[in-house]
């Protein structure tokens, strides 16, 4: 017996443990482990592919990035927005398919996000024995709890936050952080409950920043020095606009400077010292958290189980603090996001921080 692996879309911490975790359950039932490089592209004949045996894991666990390569763009680039499905042409499938054939690959297992297991949803419906596994920093994917990356990126935030914290202080300026999260604004309102933000603009909840001005004039009022503000990349502007940097060439289209938007916004509002700071990709970068490595480890270790038992166009899923699997339709075109009435929202306003809204 003998799979496949490869990662898709944007990297995140934890997919070298996902690895390590198929590699080592695969090895216990005996199978080889083809790892394709740089996602899908990989399966484009001649094939760029390694063959992974457990001594190519070893150390491989704490390291952030994936030994195999990924890719956002290419030919399997199902996804360029939000809602807009472009399918994968024909002739591609049938050239990736060769290899897969020729390799005598009996399950694919593909590491992603939305727009990856969008493609693999795509090919399993074409015949192709497709595992998926979660993966994406915004942690915005339907059916499962959480994916992969998301503890990393989050961390990142607190220990960012942290840092301006103490110059916001000093200075008694208001410092926005820019964080990532497209669509979904998880990682602003984890990472800015977790680092002590005051104020968290998300791209669920439409805000108005004549409010956070008056919340900032309010806080000075009661003593405090310095406000710090998270904004999520994708939070909306008030003419419903998301602020980008410019297309991205046979890929989505590229976020950022919407903490600039909002930090000269506030300093002409307030008349206070602002700055912005944009995280980036720093939260992608970099060795994984704990809990990254052990959801990494056991969805890998669960995509093996899957293959074992021939239960293809799954996708494995944590649900409860238990690794499970769901078809991947219900995991893709449809994303989840932060409910602007949910409990995690009511608990940030409960400790004061400002929404805006
Ligand atoms: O989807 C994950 C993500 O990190 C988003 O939060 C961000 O908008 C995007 O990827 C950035 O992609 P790229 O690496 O192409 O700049």
């Amino acid at each position: 017996m003998r799979i496949g692996i490869l990662n898709s879309g944007g990297d995140c911490p934890g997919l070298n443990a996902v690895i390590h975790g198929v590699v080592g359950a695969a090895a216990k039932l005996g199978w080889e482990v083809v790892g394709f490089r740089d996602g899908f592209e990989g399966l484009l004949p001649p094939g760029d592919y390694m063959m992974l045996e457990p001594s190519d894991t070893i150390g491989i666990l704490k390291l952030g990035g994936t030994i195999l390569g990924t890719t956002n763009k290419g030919h399997f680039a199902a996804k360029l927005g939000k809602g807009d499905i472009a399918e994968v042409p024909a002739d591609i499938v049938a050239k990736a398919k060769r290899t897969l054939d020729q390799l005598e690959i009996r399950a694919l297992v593909v590491v992603g996000g939305d727009g990856s297991l969008t493609t693999g949803l795509q090919l399993y419906r074409e015949g192709w024995p497709i595992i998926g596994v979660p993966k994406t920093i915004d942690n915005d994917l339907q059916a499962t709890a959480m994916t992969f990356g998301f503890d990393s990126a989050v961390s990142t935030v607190v220990d960012g936050l942290d840092r301006l914290h103490t110059t916001a202080e000093s200075h008694k300026r208001v410092m926005v952080l820019e964080v990532m999260g497209r669509h979904a604004g998880w990682i602003a309102l984890w990472g800015g409950i977790a680092g002590g933000a005051n104020v968290i603009l998300l791209p669920e909840i439409p805000f108005d920043l004549a409010k956070v001005a008056e919340f900032i004039r309010q806080r000075d009022a009661t003593g405090a020095h310095s406000t710090l503000v998270v904004v999520a990349e994708g939070a909306c502007l008030p003419d419903g606009d998301m602020v980008t940097v410019d297309s991205n060439e046979g890929g989505q289209v590229r976020l950022g400077g919407i903490g600039d938007v909002v930090a000269h916004r506030l300093e002409e509002l307030t008349g206070k010292d602002t700055r912005a700071c944009t995280l980036g990709h720093l939260q992608r970068g970099g060795a994984p958290t704990a809990l990254d490595r052990i959801l990494g480890t056991r969805f890998g270790v669960m995509a093996v189980k899957l293959a074992e038992e021939g239960r293809f166009g799954r996708m494995v899923s944590y649900q409860a603090y238990h690794v499970d699997s769901v078809p991947i339709e219900e995991a893709v075109n449809k994303l989840r996001v932060v409910e602007a009435d949910g409990e995690m929202v009511a608990a940030a306003k409960a400790i004061g921080i400002s929404l805006g809204d």
